[in-house]
């Protein structure tokens, strides 16, 4: 007992999968070790730094505070499956027009976590944004730039009217 495997099927980034996993796997580890999705970064192990943050059916959620089983029959959206090179999601788009990025650690968790927010709130203040954020944790650009950048993501969103594009490619 305790270790025996069980079965969950997600869709990830458009991509249905099944796997079996241990009932501790954390959603984090899943998404990282099992299917390859190393985009997902895991920051602390005291579920402060938010840069494990994905989309579990459009909610954005630290996914090292979720077992796998929890996340059963969900749909998942990581970093990876917001756009790619040559057709970036606005929100990357922005990031790098905005420079809402050093080092970029924490990037795909604020990424997320701000794309969480732009479907609830499409035209968010900065205070709105700042609030929205506070779960994730950026240690390098001390956050200016990344209101900057989410502010320009909601205003290219509004324009294009522009949903999470699912590109995720097969990884598995
Ligand atoms: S890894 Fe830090 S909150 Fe999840
Ligand atoms: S850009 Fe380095 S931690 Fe945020």
């Amino acid at each position: 007992m305790g270790n025996e495997k069980v079965n969950v099927t997600v869709k990830i980034n458009g991509n249905e999968k099944r796997a079996e996993v241990e009932p501790r796997t954390l959603l984090a580890h899943f998404i990282r070790d099992n299917l390859g999705l190393t985009g997902t970064h895991i920051g602390c192990d005291t579920s402060q730094c938010g840069a494990c943050t994905v989309l579990v059916d459009g909610q954005a959620v630290k996914s090292c505070t979720l077992l796998t089983v929890q996340a059963d029959g969900s749909e998942i959206t990581t970093v990876e499956g917001l756009g790619q090179v040559g057709n970036l999601h606005p929100m990357q788009q922005s990031f790098w027009e905005k420079h809402g990025l050093q080092c970029g650690y924490c990037t795909p968790g604020v990424m997320m976590a701000a794309v969480g927010l732009l479907q609830q709130n499409p035209n968010p203040s900065d205070e709105e944004i700042r609030e929205g954020l506070e779960g994730v944790i950026c240690r390098c650009t001390g956050y200016q730039f990344i209101v900057d950048a989410v502010k320009h993501a909601a205003q290219l969103m509004r324009e294009t009217e522009a949903e999470v594009q699912l590109v995720g490619e097969e990884r598995l």
